[in-house]
């Protein structure tokens, strides 16, 4: 007897500015997922947010200089996840008709990015419909998405973030000569950014306080919750985290870099991470000092369990020239294409890419649902 193939719905796509990134994952994950193991169903997320029967063709989600992927509706009937039968399923919802059983499912790969995606939204969905998914829960999610909480949790833990000034719509409209102030104080250059996004969308380098305003009105287009920090001189390091098996400490990737030639690009912006491959080499693993490498790795966990992440995720540092190492952030849901920064990590520690994708799914599976 065949043992019954385990289902996996892909959800991706979705509502924030990294969409078209999100299905370039899925495509990764098309491509490379063990078929004699699992069934796929692919699951889009249009950018209005309507779940969607989607084409489980790797090369419609790929990602092109010339094209970035989307998920429209022209793919076919919505999709609705329901728990209502006593176990999880995808319903499709034609108009006028009775919903139908799509598939029963076993385990949910959500691989979105950003808000309404990686921000515990979809993961509190998730936990309604009592269905086990890959990745962090509701609260790490959202913890990890907002870089002000983040932060804060971060520092509680005694881990090292750099000085930031939050600037909320109130702060902008009431109180500005407040926050103009407390941004003097920080050392030039300073980053300015959104407080929940992600790919360097809305991101810009400041070495002039006569640009504030502009750079703080470019990060509200994304959110309107914006921090200001101050730039920190190093290199950008990056490690790889994945929960651990059967309650298991979770497990840390050799480190790798994100080379940036400063000459093409002022920082490691939209353009740089999926468009533009000259100016940007990611270093796995990166060369390092082996006493830094170490830290990196240690401040990866400690991060990860800060925050209360489960499964995957990726920390992001700085390392000074004096080898110091300061948190930048976490990210619940890593870009995941196969040639993106956490695969590459891991196969350089020795887990190859379908290998990665199947040890999420059975991490997802062996931990129960509702409160852990
Ligand atoms: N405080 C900082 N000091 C130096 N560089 C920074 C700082 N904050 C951001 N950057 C640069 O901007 C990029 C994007 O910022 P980041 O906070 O990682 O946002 P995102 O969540 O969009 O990736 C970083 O990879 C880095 O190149
Ligand atoms: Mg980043």
């Amino acid at each position: 007897m065949t043992q019954a193939k385990i289902r996996v719905a892909l959800l991706f796509g979705g509502r924030s500015g990294e969409h078209a990134i999100s299905a370039a994952t899925a495509a990764g994950v098309l491509r490379a997922i063990d078929r004699d193991k699992y069934d796929v169903i692919p699951v889009g997320i249009t950018r209005e947010g309507r779940w969607v029967v989607a084409s489980g063709d790797p090369a419609r989600w790929e990602l092109r200089p010339d094209r970035l992927p989307e998920v429209t509706e022209e793919a076919g009937a919505e999709v609705m996840l329901s728990s209502s039968s006593g176990s999880p399923q995808l319903q499709v919802l034609e108009p006028g008709a009775v919903p139908a059983v799509l598939a029963q499912v076993d385990v949910v790969f959500p691989v979105l990015h950003g808000p309404f995606g990686e921000d515990g939204t979809v993961q509190g969905l998730l936990e309604l419909a009592d269905v086990r998914y890959v990745g962090s829960g509701v609260l790490a999610s959202a913890v990890g998405m907002d870089k002000q909480y983040m932060k804060l949790v971060f520092a509680a833990h005694g881990l090292p973030v750099g000085p930031f000034v939050v600037v909320t719509p109130r702060d902008w409209a009431q109180r500005r000569d407040d926050v103009l102030t407390k941004v003097v104080g920080l050392r030039l250059p300073v980053f300015v950014k959104p407080a929940r996004a992600g790919s360097s969308l809305g991101v810009t380098r400041v070495d002039d306080l006569a640009d504030l305003e502009r750079a703080i009105t470019a990060a509200q287009r994304h959110d309107p919750k914006v921090l200001v920090e101050e730039g920190i001189e190093g290199r950008e390091i990056e490690c790889g985290v994945l929960g651990g098996r059967g309650g298991a400490a979770p497990r840390a990737s050799v480190a790798g870099e994100i080379v940036v030639d400063h000459a093409a690009r002022d920082f490691y912006d939209f353009e740089a991470k999926y468009l533009d491959d000259g100016p940007v080499r990611l270093e796995t693993p990166a060369d390092l000092p082996a006493g830094v490498s170490e830290r990196v790795r240690e401040l990866a966990v400690a991060a990860f369990e800060a925050v209360g992440a489960e499964g995957i995720a990726r920390v992001d540092v700085f390392v000074t020239p004096q080898g110091e190492v300061v948190l930048n952030e976490i990210n619940t849901m890593p870009g995941f294409t196969p040639i993106s920064m956490y695969p590459r990590m891991w196969q350089a520690s020795g887990l190859a890419y379908p290998d990665l994708i199947d040890e999420l799914v059975q991490l997802a599976l062996e931990r129960p649902t509702g409160l852990r």
